[in-house]
Parts: C-alpha cells; structure tokens; sequence
C-alpha cells in the first residue's frame, strides 16, 4: 500500500482529482470506480471544476457505483443514483447509458448477478473507496468474506447511525443495501482510498498494520498490489 499523508483534505481532493483526470486524458474509454459519502464530494467537485474550464470529456467513460440502498423510492435526494447525479454527472458530459449503479431489478439474486456480469465486462482502471469507521469498503460490513461479489447486505447500525446525517430521522435510514463485493473490489485494477478525521483512525490504523481479516474488511486491500491510500492527520494519527 502507498500511503501518502497530506496536510489537509484540499490537498488530498487536489491529488486524487488529478489521478482521475490524468486517467481519462490517458484512455478516454477508461472504467471509474466512485463511491459515494462525504469522502468523494471534493473530488468531485473538482471533477467538475476541471471539466467546466478544461472541458475533459467524459463522453466514452464507464462509471461504475460501489452500492446503492435497497428501498428508497425512485429519485428519493439520498439515493445513491441521485447523489452521483447531483455532485458529478450532471456537471460532466458522462453519457448516462455508461453510468452504473447497482439497483433491484427483478429478485436480489438476479440483481446481484446482473452486476457482477456488468462489472466482468467493466473492470474499473481506478476505483476510488472511502472507509466506514467500522473499516467497511462499500457497504462490506464486518463478516464479509474475501471473495465475496455483488450481493444483499443488512447495514450495521454502526453504518446507519453514520449516515443518519443524511436523512431526518435514524428510522428513514434504510435497513439494507446492494453491494459489490470484495472480490469485485479487489478486481479494479488500481485503488485509491481517502480517509480524513480521527473517527477513521482506528480503522486506518487497524488496515494497514493489523492481520488480514473479515472482522475489518478494508483489510482486505492488502492484497491488492496497486493501492494508494491518502490520509489527513487526524485519520493518520495512530500510524504517527
Ligand atoms: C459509499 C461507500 C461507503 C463509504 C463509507 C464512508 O459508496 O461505499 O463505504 O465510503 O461509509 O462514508 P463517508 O465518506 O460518508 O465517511
């Protein structure tokens, strides 16, 4: 893993947007990986600063999402569909019948196995993670195995209490998720994780020095030989 410690997380939004532009000016067919959550929002934001003044075009880009909900109607704001809408793609000229973002259709099984035939014909060239305080990536909670794909997840109420933030009331938080798995994750060619704040500390710290195991998913990523891992202080500060 490189570990790359940066003094604030303008810096790190700084670095890891350049990453993403320097991989799209390179394969205009390139296949991103985003997340969602607080973590990617600066990036994205300059994303589509850069797209605006320096109109890099994401015309012939595949997107695929890491996970959405399960049971938030259609076009609800908090829905991962309409969050990557609103912080990325409507600012960028994606063309939205390249975007993906795991959804029920049909059973879970089928759902699940629909994403994981998309995501065999499009292995991101970069995948870019947060990390949950928990050490989920994803929505991989705690428990889940290795060489786990796209499957149905029950969040930790760890995971709803986080992202209560986002609704008015811990109960319209839903209770469960589509994710890919870790061997999906795993499969991106190249990995790029963003942690800031000392609520991710112990996760971080736990990732990158601790034994490979279920019980911190993000460990996980040790395994992987391309992995770029940025870092503010706070959520650096057990490695220190
Ligand atoms: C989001 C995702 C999650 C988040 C994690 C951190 O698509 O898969 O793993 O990256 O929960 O969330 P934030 O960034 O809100 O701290």
């Amino acid at each position: 893993m490189n570990i790359h410690i940066l003094r604030s997380k303008a810096e790190i939004d700084r670095a890891v947007a350049d990453l993403f532009i320097e991989q799209v000016k390179a394969n205009p067919n390139s296949v991103l990986g985003l997340a969602t959550g607080s973590t990617p929002l600066g990036v994205y934001a300059l994303l589509a600063k850069d797209h605006k003044e320096n109109h890099t075009d994401y015309h012939n880009v595949t997107t695929v999402n890491l996970d959405e909900y399960i049971g938030l109607p259609d076009g609800h704001p908090e829905s991962y569909k309409e969050f990557m809408k609103r912080n990325l793609f409507n600012h960028i000229n994606v063309d939205f019948n390249r975007v993906h973002i795991p959804s029920i259709q049909g059973t879970y099984e089928e759902s699940c196995k629909a994403y994981n035939d998309l995501l065999n014909q499009f292995v991101p060239d970069i995948q870019l993670l947060g990390i949950g305080a928990n050490g989920h990536i994803g929505f991989n909670e705690p428990g889940t195995k290795a060489d786990s794909k796209t499957h149905t997840v029950l969040l930790a109420e760890k995971t709803r209490l986080d992202n209560a933030r986002f609704f008015n009331h811990i109960d319209e938080v839903p209770t469960h998720a589509i994710t890919m798995g870790i061997q999906n994750i795993l499969d991106a060619k190249r990995i790029v994780l963003i942690a800031t704040g000392a609520s991710k500390a112990d996760a971080i710290y736990k990732m990158i020095t601790g034994e490979i195991t279920e019980s911190l998913p993000a460990s996980f990523l040790q395994k992987h030989s391309n992995v770029d891992i940025f870092l503010d202080k706070e959520a650096a500060k057990l490695l220190l």
